[in-house]
């Protein structure tokens, strides 16, 4: 019989016609807003696919509701902090996600994020539009370049390599990058393996790029912000939980460290009276990393042939749990 799979939303139409072709039977959230968990609680039941998205929160209330039909979960996103993994561990319920498709799109974006924020951009937009621009000033608006710069790539993955290889030819002086283990993709750009202090210490540019998980939660706090260059310039593109956001405002603030920029926040959307957003020296916006049209397609694509590779008995091609 044909297989039922849940679409937690609307989603570039290449995946939904690869689910469609291959027989699947679709229920969908034909919505541009995030599907309530009360209506994917109801319509998990009885499936045997789920097509979500990182807005959705896979946790044990859900996969108790779905049942034992589920077969297989398909994320659309590189990121899997929304998703138990113990608990779909304990049922057997193998995920795929979409690493890879997205790279080139999200350190594009975290380069444009960083060339803002060093740069001053969101400061010179502003005062033109408020009439605030008086004269070419010698003193005016004078950021941070890259050409010399120390930066450091907390967690030198597939996206952070990206990043820093599209930031060497801006005249960086020297790569430092932390994580679990030393990389082999270090080699490419000349990056040191240093422990966490060492970067924050000794980086003109802080970059996360790194997974969210249990351990990293938290990570750039207080103590963090004030080991940093007073010049320093944070750049978040991963998940707003790395930080303690009160403790970035501080920073900014006090002056402690120079500017951020977040793709990232906690909570998204970041509320609009959050205080950071009254920050000059602060870059906001909305977690749109991978947003082009190619890697949104490409990420739509991957997930429908992540699950129907497990509807068809064959190994996943982006396999995050098997
Ligand atoms: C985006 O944040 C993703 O995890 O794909
Ligand atoms: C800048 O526009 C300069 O001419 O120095």
């Amino acid at each position: 019989s044909a297989k039922k799979v849940y679409v937690t939303r609307r989603v570039p139409q290449s995946g939904v016609d690869a689910l469609t072709a291959a027989g699947c039977e679709i229920t969908q959230w034909d919505s541009d807003d995030r599907v309530p968990k009360q209506e994917l609680i109801k319509n998990i039941a009885g499936k045997d696919g789920l097509f979500c998205l990182l807005t959705d929160r896979i946790d044990k209330e859900v996969l108790d509701a779905a049942g034992p039909q589920l077969k297989v979960i398909g994320t659309m996103s590189v990121g899997y902090d929304h998703i138990d993994m113990d608990e779909c561990k304990k049922r057997g319920i193998p995920i795929g996600y979409t690493p890879d498709v997205l790279t080139n799109a999200t350190a594009e974006l975290t380069v444009a994020l960083l060339l803002t924020t060093s740069r001053r951009l969101k400061e010179g937009m502003n005062a033109v539009v408020d009439g605030k621009w008086g004269t070419w000033s010698p003193l005016w608006l004078c950021g941070q370049g890259l050409d010399g710069a120390t930066v450091g790539v907390v967690g030198l993955g597939r996206i952070g390599l990206a990043v820093a290889k599209r930031l060497q030819p801006f005249g960086v002086k020297q790569f430092l990058y932390t994580g679990n283990s030393p990389k082999e993709g270090a080699k490419e750009i000349g990056a040191d393996f240093v422990d966490f202090d060492t970067l924050v210490k000794e980086s003109d540019f802080v970059l996360g790029c790194c997974a969210l998980t249990d351990k990293n939660k938290g990570l750039f706090n207080a103590d963090v912000f004030k080991k940093m260059k007073k010049t320093a310039i944070f750049i978040n593109t991963s998940r707003g939980g790395l930080v303690v956001q009160e403790d970035l405002y501080d920073a900014l603030k006090s002056g402690e460290i120079l500017a951020a920029g977040l793709d990232v926040t906690t909570p998204e959307p970041l509320p609009t009276d959050s205080p950071l957003l009254g920050l000059e020296n602060c870059v906001v916006i909305p977690h749109i990393g991978s947003a082009t049209m190619k890697s949104r397609g490409a990420m739509s694509e991957l997930t429908a042939r992540n699950i129907l590779a497990i509807f068809n008995g064959v190994p996943m091609p982006c396999p995050l749990l098997v």
